[in-house]
């Protein structure tokens, strides 16, 4: 056979096989693209206790294949490889690369460390200064590895020797802490020295002890105080370990940081640096110029020790919080009182990194937004986040510094204070965000739809940082379950962003209430002011169900369903009691179809659509789902209970929402597309009424949406599902307000919170709640993936693809790809005279189910293909006619 090249092999959903939280870790790799398929695969794992193979299994599964040898314990290190057969011949592959698997601490016993901070009076002081913990420690036989366990109460970035550990940003992410902390396991060998050394870390208050929420928010939510907990084992090459763990031995001071806070920036006092403190000896300070000292109030003392139970210490099996990439100013303005604005040509998510020199003092001011009107910054919108960064110079030559516990949602900022002419270069924006791997890509021939899917996966980035949240700028950026739900299968064909769902929905699962209640957003603000309470409402709630099942849909694994159920069924169980014999859930307060563009500016929920129409819609499709998780787990009985709720759920909202004649009780986009697309009307001829309907609404709106969160991500499928599908890309190509490309053709680099945002007047919407990052009105990307280009799955983790593309508005092509646990899967169509020629990939052991204009549907094998079909060159839709303007 051909030698083909496997790998890499990975562990779980681990970047990098390193701290993995399970004894048995599964294990996934990769076939070359268009390798034939595998028939047989063989893994061999080499532990310190000898070697073992599986010898040939036959099997195609290579993702998440169970762990095949004994049980890891913690800390254990397994080597492992892999080699295949493929239908090319009965010799197996070459051996792929080996990957490690190294099991983080996994009993509860492993931990001696203890969370500790400063120990001075610090709720009785003005401001909280953010504090730095070290040791010293000695080294003193040769050392073979040595690993860094780490977490905090608060943020933190830790350094040996002065040099960073690592290069994640606002760890531990966000968990409900008091149940969940996550710690990650970095390794230090590198950083380690013969002889003396140091260890240190930067705290800071994030979502722990920071303020969080809305109308003046919430502090020390999950405690107040600001700790680290860390634990350094070294091994040495005569098998003992070395173990340095936060206790009473170390030392704290305040550092440069004056303040920190997520929503409102970081101040930092460069002249209270000591640079040295995280080196051998660093506690014994240095004095600035002007006489402060970097200890500041005192020096190193030592620190206070807490408890933390280390039963709800948790390994982070996913990619961190990072940056990932750095933009310069797209335009440096100087304006008349000597301040810079600065346009990045980018929304993004992140924080802006200076290098800059001046006088000592000298104070460096970075605001930040998302939008400028009238040539500056447009703050509203962010409330009372402040989203200031201050840096006081120290004044002793060229100084780069950038903000560590913060950041801020902006494409402007100005820069106060600046010693000089900003130098290209010298600022530069850094985008944060959880560092998921990219698997899809989408490309089409019309630049503007372009630049909504550009949009779209610049908001996902945005808003994908520790947990889902709803927008990156004002003082919220959280966890808003609604929101989740809603771009959950846009997100996962764009990234492999299942660690951070899970993760998220594990914490969904802990703050559900007894009843079964999910609250608006996870995690929870305990006592935060809101405007309404925490209450079962439709669309956010049923998070707990859609989100699993769009994981599972992308993925294919089972085990994200059943680390899941028992949340997504006490929620439908909620639901059923809510509804009583009726079946039809309509009491209660409900957010609609949230920011449907006819709801008042200051009333979102007060949309065209009755908001229980929307509720016993969705009972209905979390009842359908949570069947079909049951059979996914092979919980036949229950499979067969929930279908037949989600049977009476339907039956009881056409008895309640449908009109004698088809029409819906609500007449509005957003009803017929729930209507359609959640299966709630019986036989076909109802649901072409209904979708017939749905057109003529459309085609009366001047192609103007008329949909909010429930029905936005709906209403192309609805369409396109009952021949409407050249309405739908009339609705797509729209301009005009409100539409998908207004905000494109005003300049959007991102997805806003609202159709009109920015109103075509060109003010800014007045309402309080209008953000200019916002996923949910771009869920329609999942709709280009799957109906413009064609590309989904037809079974879940696409064993079997569905290529179904649709070629409509004008476009001369399009093209779509996805990097599924079998390998790329792709699609490509152009169309040039009178011809319509298709690219289908499909990766080994996969098939294919192609759905060709004029064609019968057909299936196809795993390999590539490439038809040619006559199309008739279809006229783009007349821009500016009446329907456009
Ligand atoms: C958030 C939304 C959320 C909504 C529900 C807003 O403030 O930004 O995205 O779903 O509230 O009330």
């Amino acid at each position: 056979m051909k030698q083909i090249g496997i790998g890499p092999v990975t562990f779980e959903r681990s970047p990098d096989g390193l701290g993995l939280g399970t004894a048995c870790p599964r294990v996934s790799w990769t076939l070359p693209d268009g390798s034939a398929d595998q028939r047989a695969y063989e893994l061999e794992v080499h532990r310190v206790t000898g070697t073992t193979s599986t010898g040939r299994v036959p099997s195609p599964e290579r993702s998440l294949v169970p762990w095949p040898v004994e049980p890891l314990r913690s800390r254990d290190r397994a080597r492992v490889r892999v080699r295949v057969w493929t239908d090319d011949g009965l010799v197996p592959s070459r051996w792929s690369q080996p990957a490690w698997a190294e099991a983080a601490l996994l009993e509860p016993a492993d931990w001696v460390a203890r969370p500790v901070g400063g120990a001075w009076p610090e709720l009785e002081l003005a401001d909280r200064r953010p504090a730095r913990v070290r040791r010293d420690f000695t080294v003193d036989r040769p050392v073979v590895a040595a690993r860094l366990y780490a977490t905090a109460h608060g943020l933190y970035e830790a350094e040996i020797n002065g040099v960073r550990v690592g290069d994640d940003a606002l760890s531990p992410g966000w968990t409900v802490y008091g149940k969940r902390l996550k710690y990650r396991t970095y390794d230090v060998t590198s950083h380690l020295v013969p002889g003396r050394n140091a260890i240190g870390a930067w705290l800071g208050d994030g979502w722990y002890r920071g303020r969080l929420g809305f109308n003046g928010g919430t502090r020390d939510i999950y405690g107040s105080d600001q700790s680290w907990l860390a634990q350094l084992e070294i091994r040495h090459d005569d098998g003992s370990v070395t173990t340095i763990a936060t206790d009473e031995s170390w030392q704290a001071a305040p550092g440069p940081i004056l303040t920190s806070g997520l929503y409102d920036g970081e101040v930092h006092d460069a002249r209270l640096a000591d640079p040295a403190w995280s080196r051998p000896g660093g506690a014994d300070g240095q004095c600035g110029p002007d006489g402060l000292c970097g200890s500041g109030s005192g020096g190193w003392t030592p620190v206070v020790v807490r408890d933390r139970d280390p039963a709800t210490l948790e390994p982070d099996a996913g990619p961190p919080v990072r940056c990932t990439q750095e933009i310069a100013p797209a335009v440096v303005t100087l304006r008349d009182d000597g301040s810079y604005l600065l346009d990045f040509g980018q929304n993004l998510v992140g924080r802006l990194a200076i290098t800059v020199s001046g006088s000592p003092g000298g104070c460096v001011t970075l605001h930040h937004a998302e939008v400028v009107i009238d040539g500056d910054l447009a703050t509203d919108p962010l409330r009372q986040a402040r989203a200031t960064d201050e840096y006081i110079l120290r004044g002793d030559g060229t100084e780069r510094w950038e903000p560590r516990f913060t950041i801020h949602g902006f494409r402007y900022a100005t820069v106060n204070g600046w010693p000089g002419a900003i130098a290209p270069g010298s600022v530069v924006a850094r985008v944060y965000h959880t560092d998921m791997p990219p698997t899809g890509e989408f490309a089409c021939s019309d630049p503007l739809i372009q630049r909504l899917h550009n949009n779209v996966r610049w908001s996902v980035r945005g808003n994908l940082v520790a947990i889902p949240t709803d927008c990156p700028a004002r003082d919220e950026r959280l966890g808003w379950t609604g929101d989740a739900q809603v771009f959950a299968p846009t997100a996962l064909f764009m990234y492999d962003c299942t660690a951070l769902f899970d993760s998220w929905l594990t914490d969904v699962g802990l703050e559900q209430f007894p009843d079964g209640t999910i609250p608006w957003y996870v995690p929870v603000i305990p006592g935060a002011p809101m405007w309404t309470p925490i209450r079962p409402g439709a669309g956010w709630g049923d998070a707990a169900v859609l989100v699993p099942a769009a994981l599972y849909q992308a993925t294919g694994d089972p085990e994200l369903l059943r680390r899941h159920y028992r949340p997504a069924r006490a929620w439908v169980d909620l639901i059923a009691r809510l509804a009583g014999p009726s079946r039809l859930w309509d009491t209660g307060f409900q957010l609609g179809d949230w920011l449907d563009p006819t709801a008042p500016a200051d009333d979102p929920a007060a949309g065209a659509t009755n908001p229980y129409l929307i509720a016993t819609a969705y009972f209905a499709w979390s009842a359908r789902h949570v069947s079909l998780t049951a059979r996914a787990l092979g919980d036949l009985a229950g499979a067969a209970v929930y279908q037949a709720l989600a049977d009476e759920v339907a039956a009881a909202f056409r008895g309640r929402y449908l009109l004698d004649g088809g029409r819906l009780v609500s007449d509005s986009q957003t009803a017929y597309a729930i209507a359609i697309v959640f299966g709630l009307l019986d036989g076909a001829s109802l649901v072409q009424r209904a979708g017939d309907r749905l057109a003529e609404l459309v085609r009366d709106n001047g192609y103007r949406i008329g949909t909010g969160f429930v029905g936005t991500p709906l209403i192309c499928d609805a369409l396109t599902s009952t021949g409407h599908v050249a309405d739908a890309y009339r609705m797509l190509t729209q301009t005009h307000c409100p539409s998908w490309l207004y905000p494109v053709t005003r300049g959007a680099t991102t997805v806003w919170e609202r159709w009109d945002s920015l109103r075509p007047d060109g003010t800014l919407n007045p309402d309080g709640m209008t953000s200019f990052n916002h996923v949910a009105l771009g869920s329609v990307a999942d709709w280009l993936h799957r109906t413009v280009a064609g590309l989904a799955p037809a079974e879940p983790g696409y064993r079997k693809i569905a290529f179904r593309p649709c070629p409509g508005g004008g476009l001369t092509s399009a093209s779509a790809s996805h990097q599924t646990p079998w390998g790329r899967a792709a699609i490509s169509w152009r169309i040039t005279a009178g011809e319509l020629a298709v690219d289908m990939t499909i990766p080994p052991n996969c098939t294919g189910s192609a759905h060709l204009p004029g064609r019968d549907p057909f299936e196809l094998p795993a390999g590539t293909h490439h038809l040619v079909l006559p199309h008739p060159l279809e006229q783009a839709p007349p821009l500016g006619d009446d329907t456009n303007a």
